[in-house]
């Protein structure tokens, strides 16, 4: 299931954030890659230690906290601080596989990769080509999203970047451990609390089939959930 989260960052601080980033040096991408997705990652990103990338991140990491969509869709158990990538004059990221585990930098922490997520920060017609294309058992999909907006997306999916031909494409990358590591259950569950979310409009928070839904959405998190 490949989601798209609108509305991650407001217009107002995409404009900051690319306000601050054009103000330091940027490095190779191939810094974070494994050792197989290297040879296809040609892009740009900035230093993973900087304090900006540091700020910029928890700036995401505060908004998601508080976004249902988000937090329905992906049930995080934890995230990976993002890091924020650049493409332009050509630059590209082939088709690659992301590492199932990752260490949180400057920690012993180690995180299962469940799912990749993507906040573009460059509008659509800021570049041409730069398609994120993630393969599913329904194919291939061609995701590019106004600015502020994130895609969220199974680690488990073979993906790419296209080659950006003319502007500069601009995003934030990162990893989500979920507490619901089988994607048929977090699916489940998502669902699941779409509908009760759906059903709290329209019956009340009180009405009995309310509470006996959410109680069976509660009794499958305990069936499922790692923490
Ligand atoms: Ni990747």
């Amino acid at each position: 299931m490949i989601h798209h989260i609108p509305n991650v960052l407001s217009t107002s601080q995409v404009q900051y954030f690319r306000e601050e980033m054009d103000k330091i040096e940027w490095v190779n991408g191939k810094v974070t890659a494994g050792t197989l997705s290297a040879t296809v990652k040609n892009n740009q990103q900035l230093p993973e230690d900087h304090p900006l990338t540091h700020h910029l991140g928890t700036i995401i990491l505060e908004s998601l906290g508080q976004h249902p969509l988000f937090l329905s869709a992906a049930i995080p158990l934890d995230i990976i601080p993002p890091l924020f990538n650049r493409y332009e004059s050509n630059e590209s990221f082939g088709f690659h596989v992301d590492n199932s585990i990752r260490r949180i930098r400057g920690t012993n922490e180690r995180l299962r990769t469940d799912l990749s997520c993507t906040v573009f920060l460059s509008e659509p017609d800021e570049y041409e080509g730069g398609e994120l294309v993630v393969e599913d058992t329904y194919g291939f999909h061609d995701i590019k999203l106004p600015a502020g907006d994130m895609v969220l997306y199974p680690s488990t999916s073979l993906h790419e970047v296209t080659a950006v031909s003319s502007g500069c494409r601009i995003a934030s990358f990162f990893w989500v451990q979920s507490m619901i590591r089988d994607e048929s259950e977090r699916y489940t569950l998502f669902n699941l609390d779409q509908s009760i979310q759906s059903l709290r409009m329209q019956l009340g928070d009180q009405h009995q089939d309310v509470i006996k839904l959410t109680n069976m959405y509660h009794n499958l998190m305990r069936k499922w959930a790692e923490l």
